[in-house]
């Protein structure tokens, strides 16, 4: 464990650069375990109640400046949650599989696999508070590391955040509105499913999916058998979910801290392309009442989850205006980028203040902007606009800041960075995506 304060060489010997540009100031509460209904149960797996910020917790809090943070994963996310956490003078040490992972770059990295015990607990032994930057870490580690250390976020959020069907029932026990759904285990009971919901519908993998993965959308019945011989390969639990005709997919990133203080980034209007995120669009496009009942539903959900640290909760809103949420992320969230620039404070600070139990950092816009995803088929076109002025940007008033992750293979689709476009108005911010060539491949 690390001395708080003991502020020698940080930045410099370990690594710890906080690089400008990538670093960005951001800034919620109710005791753990007070209105944690839903989540404040043991269940069959063993994962303890709440969010364990109770759990040895308390002698620790807060944890300041000088101490180190643990990251398990070393993607993206845990990258620009060090740059943003070593500004603040903290130390971090992730670990990752992938030797040179964009996280192991600007911190410590143990290069050993997620469910490697023996790794996490050199994680644990090196750090005085864990966090993790993705879902899908080994249960059994992230229990027995909440038991033999400090992760105040628990590992409930996550046991429930790992399955669609877990996380559809806490959603709905926060009072909020999901897709009509149900449980497939069967050809027979997703023909029986898809009566009952209607077509198109959406047949999803409950546990392993991202970027659309693990989904098919179904428009007629001819599909159902064909669908149903795929996903069985997958050989994890089934939902099937009515599609939504939104009008809009939006998304509200919520920041708790142990103690209950909870603050909320505005709402980022969303659109996808081939499912993977293009473009987040702040402020989103939505009425009024809109933005405040979106705003309302997450942080309706940190409290009942017991969320510690980000929650980012993803939502289909209806021409109407009704709000369904589709899932939840226990952690820094694509669709809050756009907070490293455009927010006074960013969501990557806004984690570790909510983590480590420091006073959350304000959230209000500074300006419109649009944030764009760098994957690997945009990363040429992008180096090649970086060598020279644009000046279309002058002419449209734009801003456009460049985050790169450092990952050294541009996969077709790989998300290597992405463009926090600033403008007076999102409507320039749009104008100079669609006529720059950096997105047309
Ligand atoms: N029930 C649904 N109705 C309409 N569109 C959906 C539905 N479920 C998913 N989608 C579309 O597919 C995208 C990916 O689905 P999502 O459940 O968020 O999975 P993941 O992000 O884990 O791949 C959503 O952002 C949305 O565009
Ligand atoms: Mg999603």
């Amino acid at each position: 464990m690390s001395e708080p304060f003991k502020l020698v060489n940080l930045g410099s010997a370990d690594g710890l650069v906080c690089e400008d540009g990538y670093c960005a100031v951001p800034g919620a509460s109710e005791a753990p375990g007070t209105e944690a209904g839903a989540a404040a149960s043991t269940d069959a797996a063993g994962f303890s109640a709440g969010n364990g910020a109770d759990a040895g917790a308390a002698a620790q809090r807060p944890i300041l400046p000088g101490s180190t943070i643990g990251i398990l994963g070393g993607g993206q996310l845990g990258r620009m949650l060090a740059h943003s956490g070593s500004r603040l003078g903290y130390r971090f040490v992730t670990l990752d599989p992938t030797p040179d992972s964009p996280c192991g770059q600007t911190a410590q990295q143990i290069v050993a696999g997620y469910g490697d015990r023996e790794a996490a607990r050199e994680l644990a032994r090196r750090s005085d508070v864990i966090t993790y930057e993705f879902e899908n870490v080994d249960s059994d580690v992230a229990a027995m590391l909440e038991r033999e250390s400090y992760v105040p976020q628990g590992s409930a959020l996550l046991h429930t955040t790992q399955h669609r069907l877990r996380e559809k029932r806490a959603i709905e026990a926060a009072g909020a509105r999901v897709a009509p759904y149900a449980e497939v285990t069967s050809l027979e009971t997703l023909r029986g499913a898809a009566a009952r919901l209607g077509l198109p519908a959406v047949l999803k993998t409950a546990t392993g999916g991202y970027d659309g993965k693990g989904q098919w959308v179904l428009r007629s019945e001819d599909e159902l058998a064909p669908a149903w011989a795929e996903a069985e390969k997958a050989g994890t639990e089934l939902v099937l979910e009515k599609f939504i005709a939104f009008e809009k997919e939006i998304s509200v990133i919520a920041a708790r801290r142990p103690s209950g203080e909870i603050k909320t980034f505005p709402p980022a209007e969303n659109v996808h392309v081939n499912n993977i995120l293009h473009l987040s669009i702040v402020p989103a496009r939505i009425p009024d009442d809109v933005r405040a009942e979106a705003e309302r539903l997450a942080v309706s959900i940190a409290k009942t989850l017991g969320a510690v640290g980000l929650i980012a909760v993803e939502m289909f809103a209806g021409a109407d205006g009704t709000l369904y949420v589709n899932e939840l992320a226990p952690r820094p969230h694509n669709s809050g980028h756009y907070t490293m620039e455009a927010c006074r404070t960013s969501q990557f600070e806004q984690h570790v203040r909510a983590i480590c139990d420091l006073p959350l950092g304000d959230t209000s816009l500074l300006s419109p902007v649009v944030m764009a995803n760098i994957l690997g088929e945009h990363v040429p076109p992008l180096l090649e606009w970086m060598k020279e002025k644009d000046p279309e940007a002058e002419r449209l008033g734009v801003e456009p800041k460049v985050h790169l992750y450092g990952k050294a293979e541009a996969k077709n689709k790989r998300k290597m960075g992405h463009v926090n476009v600033l403008a007076d108005d999102t409507e320039s911010a749009l104008a100079w995506i669609t006529q720059s060539n950096i997105w047309r491949v």
